[in-house]
């Protein structure tokens, strides 16, 4: 029988992993689908012992990567350090979550800019699910400092406290995106993880005048030079979008599913 996958959030629409996740499956000749399933906060629960007895595997997206924790039988030591599942593998009945969110940004970093987070002072713009999932991953991979700049204060606050939780001897700071410091030249890595600049038209009150030159700029969204990166290269920073990102989580999340090696070059062009 085809095995099913899926992705669930609100919204769902504009997904590109049914694409690149299909193409995969097609290309290793593997019986099975990847589709989209809108799933509100209301009805997650319910949905999720559906999907146990229908879904092999399916990925979680915004607004659910926190609460469907408590609907899971295992979660993975990463995902429960960043209180972040974006994997979900359903094994007999049993569901497991991952989080491959931080893996995904960290790979994305080494292949885009040949860049190692070990020892590096990175900056989070955004405090999001993606955003605590990643600082989280980079403190415990052997960053030397995390900044988090945030519209809400409190919620970047949140996400110090997990990083702060597991790996006590990085370096945390947080600041609003009112206000934060003028001298950024100790940060190596900036990541844009904001969704203000998804919507064509709009732009992330942020400059980059205290900023090295040689520092890299990495945007979580993807297929669109955000006018953050336009900034950033302006002042003579290397940048990149999203795609790498949402690439690699996704390779590692079919590895969760399939046991199987993910074919890296189809899926990318399926992005495309
Ligand atoms: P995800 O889970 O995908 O990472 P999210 O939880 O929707 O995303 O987070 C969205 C991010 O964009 C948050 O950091 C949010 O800031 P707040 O924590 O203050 O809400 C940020 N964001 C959204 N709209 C914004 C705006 N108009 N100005 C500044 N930041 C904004």
């Amino acid at each position: 029988m085809s095995r099913q996958y899926g992705i669930i959030g609100w919204p769902v629409e504009h997904s590109m992993s049914p694409a690149m996740h299909n193409a995969a499956f097609e290309k290793l000749q593997l019986d099975a689908c990847y589709d989209r399933f809108a799933v509100d906060s209301e009805s997650l629960r319910e949905q999720v012992s559906v999907f146990k007895g229908k879904l092999s595997g399916w990925n979680v997206t915004v607004p659910h990567k926190q609460a469907v924790i408590d609907c899971l039988d295992y979660i993975d030591p990463v995902a429960d350090a960043a209180q972040s599942v974006n994997t979900v593998v359903n094994r007999g009945g049993v569901l497991y979550g991952y989080s491959t969110d931080g893996y995904g940004l960290q790979r994305a970093l080494e292949v885009e800019f040949d860049i190692d987070v070990a020892g590096k002072h990175v900056l989070f713009v955004g405090a999001g699910g993606a955003v605590q999932a990643s600082a989280v991953q980079f403190a415990s991979a052997g960053a030397r400092s995390v900044t988090l700049i945030n519209r809400t204060v409190s919620k970047a606050e949140a996400v110090a406290d997990r990083v702060r939780k597991v790996s006590p001897d990085v370096k945390v700071e947080v600041y609003p995106l009112s206000d934060y410091p003028n001298d950024m030249s100790d940060v190596d890595i900036v990541i844009q993880g904001t969704s203000v600049e998804l919507k064509e038209g709009r732009e992330l009150a942020f400059s980059f005048d205290g900023f090295r030159k040689d520092c890299v700029c990495m945007d979580m969204i993807y297929n669109v030079v955000t006018p953050f990166l336009q900034k950033a290269e302006q002042h003579g920073m290397r940048i990149a979008g999203g795609e790498d990102m949402l690439l690699y989580q996704g390779m590692k999340a079919f590895e969760y599913w399939t046991g199987v090696v993910a074919p890296e070059t189809v899926m990318r062009s399926a992005l495309k």
